[in-house]
C-alpha cells in the first residue's frame, strides 16, 4: 500500500492567520482567523498583523489538527508561505513552520503565495465527487491572478513551470476596489463591500476613463484619480451625492475595473490561443467578475475555472495543496530559510 502523506499548511503573509491540512490531496480541513483589528485604521497595519499573528498561529493549527482528526505525530510535513507578504507577517508563520519541522524531525516546504493562489484550483474537498463541481483546469491554461497585492496574467505550463505574461505597473484590482470604497467613506476592505452594493445598481450610470497601457499590462492608479475627482466634484454640489447613489456609484467602479480586467484577459487568450481560463485571488470572489467571466464563456467558447469563494481570499489550504504537490517532488527547503516579502512567480 503506498504511503499516506499528510500536509500541514500554513499561511501568514497579509492579514489572515490561517492552518490547513491535506491528506493525500484531499483537504479535510481549512481553518483561517481574519483579522478586524485594522478595520480601524482603513487598511492593514504591518506591525498590529504580526502581533496579532503571534496571538492565532496556535490555535489556529490547533483547532486544524482537532477537527481533521490528526494527530501531530502523522503529519509528512509543513508547508508555509515564504512570500510575497509583509516581512513581519510573514516571519510568524515562517518560524513556527520551521519550529515544528524542526520539533516533529520532519521536511520543510515553502511556498510562493502566488502559485499557491492559482494552485487553489487543485484543491480536492469533501464536496469533489459532486458532479455539479467544475473539473480542474488542464495544462496549459491562462490565470487572471487578481488580489490586494498583484494583479497578473499567467501562462500556466504547468504545477511548477509559470510564466506572467502581464501584470500592474502601480496598484493592484483589489486596491482599486479599497481604494475606492475608501473614497466612499467605506470601511476596510471595501472590494467585498463594492460588490455587495453594486448588485442593485447600473452599471453604466457613470462611466470612468480606461487605462491606456501598453501589451498585456494593467495600470489602476489614473481610475483612482479619476475616481476621486469624480467623488469630489459631485459632493461640491450635492453632499449627499454618495448617500444618494451609493449603489449606482459601486455598480459603475465595479463594472470599470471588470472591463479593464476583461480587456486584456481577452487579448491573452487570443495572442497565446488558450481557451481554459482561470481566476484566483481575493478579486475572484467578486460576484460581477465571476458573472463576466461566464458570459464570456458563452460568448467566446472559454472553459472558465472560478474557486469557490473559500479559496479565493487567503487561506492555508491553497499552501497546503501547493506542498503536497511539491512533497511529490521531494522539493523541500532547509531550516536556513528566510521569508521573502518580495518572491518572483517562477524562482
Ligand atoms: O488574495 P487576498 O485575500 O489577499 C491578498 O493576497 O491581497 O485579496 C484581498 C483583496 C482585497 O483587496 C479585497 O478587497 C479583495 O481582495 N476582495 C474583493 C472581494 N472579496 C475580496 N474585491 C471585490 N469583490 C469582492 N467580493
Ligand atoms: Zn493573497
Amino acid at each position: 500500500m503506498s504511503k499516506t502523506i499528510i500536509i500541514l499548511g500554513i499561511e501568514s503573509s497579509c492579514d489572515d492567520t490561517a492552518a490547513a491540512i491535506i491528506k493525500n490531496g484531499q483537504l479535510l480541513t481549512n481553518i483561517v482567523a481574519t483579522q478586524n483589528v485594522h478595520k480601524a485604521y482603513g487598511g492593514v497595519v504591518p506591525e498590529l498583523a504580526s502581533r496579532a499573528h503571534q496571538q492565532n498561529i496556535i490555535p489556529v493549527v490547533d483547532q486544524a489538527l482537532k477537527q481533521a482528526g490528526v494527530k501531530k505525530s502523522e503529519i509528512s510535513a509543513v508547508a508555509f508561505t515564504r512570500g510575497p507578504g509583509l516581512m513581519g507577517s510573514l516571519l510568524v508563520g515562517t518560524s513556527f513552520a520551521k519550529g515544528f519541522a524542526l520539533g516533529l524531525d520532519i521536511p520543510l516546504i515553502e511556498v510562493n503565495h502566488m502559485q499557491g493562489h492559482i494552485l487553489a484550483h487543485f484543491i480536492r474537498d469533501s464536496s469533489s465527487h459532486n458532479e455539479n463541481i467544475e473539473t480542474v483546469p488542464s495544462f496549459p491554461f491562462l490565470c487572471l491572478t487578481v488580489s490586494g497585492g498583484h494583479t497578473q496574467i499567467v501562462l500556466v505550463n504547468d504545477f511548477f513551470d509559470m510564466t506572467i505574461i502581464g501584470e500592474t505597473i502601480d496598484d493592484a484590482a483589489g486596491e482599486a476596489f479599497d481604494k475606492a470604497a475608501k473614497i466612499m467613506g467605506l470601511p476596510y476592505p471595501g472590494g467585498p463591500l463594492i460588490d455587495k452594493y453594486a448588485k442593485e445598481g447600473n452599471p453604466k450610470a457613470f462611466t470612468f476613463s480606461k487605462p491606456q497601457v501598453p501589451e498585456l499590462n494593467y495600470s489602476f492608479s489614473g481610475l483612482k484619480t479619476g475616481f476621486m475627482n469624480f467623488i469630489n466634484n459631485e459632493r461640491a454640489k450635492n453632499p449627499d451625492f454618495i448617500e444618494q447613489h451609493k449603489a449606482d456609484i459601486c455598480a459603475s467602479i465595479q463594472y470599470t475595473i471588470i472591463e479593464i480586467l476583461m480587456n486584456k484577459l481577452k487579448l491573452a487568450a487570443k495572442q497565446n490561443s488558450i481557451t481554459q481560463i482561470a481566476i484566483a485571488g481575493g478579486v475572484s470572489a467578486n460576484s460581477g467578475l465571476r458573472n463576466t467571466l461566464h458570459e464570456l464563456s458563452k460568448q467566446l467558447g472559454w472553459q472558465i475555472f472560478i474557486p469557490k469563494f473559500e479559496y479565493c481570499t487567503d487561506n492555508a489550504a491553497m499552501i497546503a495543496i501547493t506542498g503536497y504537490y511539491k512533497y511529490l517532488k521531494q522539493d523541500f527547503t532547509t531550516q536556513g530559510t528566510a521569508p521573502l516579502p518580495r518572491y518572483a512567480l517562477n524562482s
